[in-house]
């Protein structure tokens, strides 16, 4: 049963075809890879899935609902979620407050009648904290701990610390756990390893697979082909805008069109791999990197 429909979907930046007419389904369950060079419209094609960009043409359907002309909070309302390719966390906020605003979004999401009250009555029962709204605190804290364990001991320990403080890749860490509290049904992941040197990398590797064997359905971009190669049911090519192979990982790999367009005279830079792990309290305050699924809530 397929859960994501991308019909003859484009988006035009101004005469640049980011994404060409590009069809996909995706069933329950399964892990489909987009891979392509720099500039293939993977990317846009995430932005397009998630209501941070809007298609130009064609339609997107997620469980039997029309997913096309939605905002980013309408289709996290659905169980959509992703991390995006650079990171983005909420620099000042701890481990802990960055992941609850995941729980918290599926919280309004499940519960319609709050949103109803509107914001002034969401402010007040912040603010009076009825015995409810703590016992549910307690809850979602409880919930924020447990998916922070699947990490083992990278960010539980550092569970009040402000993110900037973190490694880059705890930072990475951070997102994915805020992804995960949403509870999605479906996650997308864009270059989740960019920018990890090779421990890091293995360990997000067995991540995903955790993920993936739990039953979630994951959509991922991905430079590394090892882990496109262990971790894929399905590949996409893309390569300018459009959609030029598909199939199981092995046959998309001998594809003679995948070898010119992503192996051969174009392949895709490699993702620098810093030397070393990253000490934390190492990093100086990042940019401030708001993750707009939440900052439209
Ligand atoms: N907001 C934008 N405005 C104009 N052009 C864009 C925008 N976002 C992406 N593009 C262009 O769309 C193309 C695809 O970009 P992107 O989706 O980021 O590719 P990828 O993720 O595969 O590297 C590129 O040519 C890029 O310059
Ligand atoms: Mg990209």
């Amino acid at each position: 049963m397929s859960i994501l429909e991308i019909t003859n979907l484009s988006r035009n930046f101004d005469g640049v075809l980011a994404v060409d007419d590009v069809s996909l389904t995706v069933d329950e369950g399964e892990t489909v890879s987009v891979i392509g060079p720099n500039g293939a419209g993977k990317t846009t094609l995430f932005n397009l899935l998630t209501g941070l960009d809007r298609p130009t043409q064609g339609n997107m359907r997620f469980d039997g609902h029309s997913l096309t002309g939605l905002r980013a909070d309408q289709m996290a309302d659905y169980g959509i979620a992703r991390t995006f390719q650079h990171g983005r966390v909420f620099g000042n906020m701890s481990v802990l407050d960055n992941v609850l605003i995941g729980a918290h979004t599926r919280r309004r999401a499940a519960r319609p009648s709050v949103r109803a009250l509107g914001l002034v009555s969401e402010l007040f029962m912040g603010i009076v904290q009825p015995p409810a709204v703590r016992a549910e605190e307690g809850a979602l804290r409880q919930e924020v701990e447990e998916i922070l364990s699947l990490f083992g001991d990278r960010l539980l320990p550092r569970l009040q610390q402000p993110a900037y403080s973190l490694s880059y890749a705890n930072r990475r860490r951070v997102e994915m756990a805020r992804a995960l509290a949403l509870k999605p049904r479906l996650l997308l992941l864009d270059e989740p390893t960019a920018g990890m040197n090779p421990t890091e990398t293995g360990e997000m590797l067995e991540f995903i697979y955790m993920l993936k064997e739990r039953g979630l359905t994951l959509l991922l971009i991905e430079h590394k082909l090892e882990l496109v190669m262990r971790l894929s049911d399905r590949v996409m090519v893309m390569d300018n805008g459009q959609k030029i192979a598909e199939g199981v990982p092995q046959v998309v790999r001998n594809d003679p069109r995948v070898i010119e367009a992503y192996l051969g005279h174009k392949q895709a830079r490699p993702t620098p791999i810093p030397a070393g792990n990253e000490p934390d309290h190492d990093i100086a305050p990042s940019r401030p990197m708001i993750d707009p699924t939440v900052a439209a809530l």
